[in-house]
């Protein structure tokens, strides 16, 4: 690979996403070797726990990285976790050229165009053919699987678990401190920041800006907590939007292994990706499911509402773990305006 190619393919995988658009991920060459590695200085905070987080959006910045490489002629063999006394070190790939030469990969075409949006209303319907191309997507990744909420009594589940993780993220002085470091109010409502959320990117109506930003200061928030504040945030934040909307789905994963979750974090890139070049817009909701896993360790008194969290997706989906929902459907009009990245060097050594 020559040097213009190798920061290509970097490229490609910052492009991904990341809870929060922490985008935690390092790289380092050795010759045509990449190691992607979890950057401490941006991960492993209390919802990352055992690094969950940080494994999907891992995961979704090899995937880009795969299909990118494969567009240009080149196969990976990978090498996930290859030193298991370095937790940080997440895949070593190994580029070569494919002996079947230019593969057409047409995922890639939607690699830039692949991005998350909060609005709502969305419309429909997402037809099966659809869902079938997504659920092939996920399933192109050994053991992974998209469960749909079908009947009204699964949606409705579906739609309480999400909207109870949510609230919890508001109601929990730890998950709360966590929500709003992530948001970079000084930037203003309608700009973009090349890390972290920038306010414009929640899709927050203007009358109710100020309150949301008021809500940033713990004091504030315990204060409204006692009018019932938090359940009206993921009343708003979730159970309208998703209620507004023609589709949600779940990813579920086999087993909690962090091979597993980094499995997880590929299949959520190919479904995205897919879903992108079928005109849908996407939103994914990961609080249920991470929460539920049972890494996060909040206050005492609401560490029971997690292990409910946990209880009722295993219910939802049978069989594996859910982990992050997908809001799925048809916006009116093209997204203005798109989360950043940081320069391309920060991310480590440039080939
Ligand atoms: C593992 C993971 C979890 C996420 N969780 C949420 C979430 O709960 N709610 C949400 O609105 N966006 C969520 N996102 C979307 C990120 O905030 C988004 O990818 C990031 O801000 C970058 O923006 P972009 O997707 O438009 O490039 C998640 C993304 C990933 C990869």
């Amino acid at each position: 690979m020559n040097r213009h190619t190798k920061a290509d393919v970097l490229r490609a995988g910052i492009a991904a996403p990341s809870a929060d658009n922490s985008q935690p991920w390092q790289f380092a060459w050795c010759g045509d070797d990449l190691d992607l590695r979890i950057d401490a200085s941006r991960s492993g905070r209390v919802s990352d726990t055992r690094y969950v987080l940080s494994d999907l959006a891992a995961g979704a910045c090899l995937e880009n990285m795969i299909i990118h490489a494969r567009s240009l002629g080149y196969v990976a063999d990978l090498q996930t976790f290859p030193h298991p006394g370095d937790e940080l070190w997440v895949a070593r790939i190994r580029w070569h050229r494919d002996p079947e030469g230019d593969q057409p990969e047409p995922l890639a075409g939607a690699i830039d165009q692949r991005h998350t949006d909060r609005r709502f209303p969305w419309s429909g319907p997402i037809t099966t053919e659809t869902q079938t191309r997504l659920n092939a997507r996920a399933r192109q990744i050994p053991g992974q699987r998209l469960y749909w909420p079908r009947t009204p009594r699964e949606r409705k589940a579906a739609l309480n678990v999400i909207r109870q993780a949510e609230t919890l993220r508001f109601r929990s002085p730890t998950l709360h401190a966590e929500l709003f470091s992530s948001i970079r109010f000084p930037v203003g409502w309608h700009a973009a920041c090349e890390e972290g959320l920038a306010p414009a990117a929640l899709a927050v109506e203007p009358p109710l800006r100020p309150v949301f930003q008021a809500l940033r200061r713990p004091a504030m928030m315990t204060m409204l907590n006692r009018l019932g504040a938090a359940s009206v945030l993921g009343w708003r934040s979730a159970y309208l939007p998703i209620r507004l909307s023609p589709g949600l789905c779940l990813l579920v994963i086999p087993s909690t292994a962090r091979s597993d979750v980094l499995a997880g974090g590929r299949a959520l890139q190919r479904v995205w990706l897919e879903a992108t070049l079928n005109g849908l817009s996407v939103q994914p909701y990961a609080a249920a499911g991470v929460l539920g896993l049972g890494f996060v360790s909040i206050e005492p008194v609401l560490q029971g509402a997690l292990s409910r969290l946990g209880s009722a997706l295993i219910d939802l989906c049978e069989s594996g773990y859910g982990l992050v929902f997908l809001r799925l459907g048809y916006a009116r009009s093209a997204l203005r305006g798109r989360s950043g990245r940081r320069a391309l060097a920060s991310f480590g050594a440039l080939p």
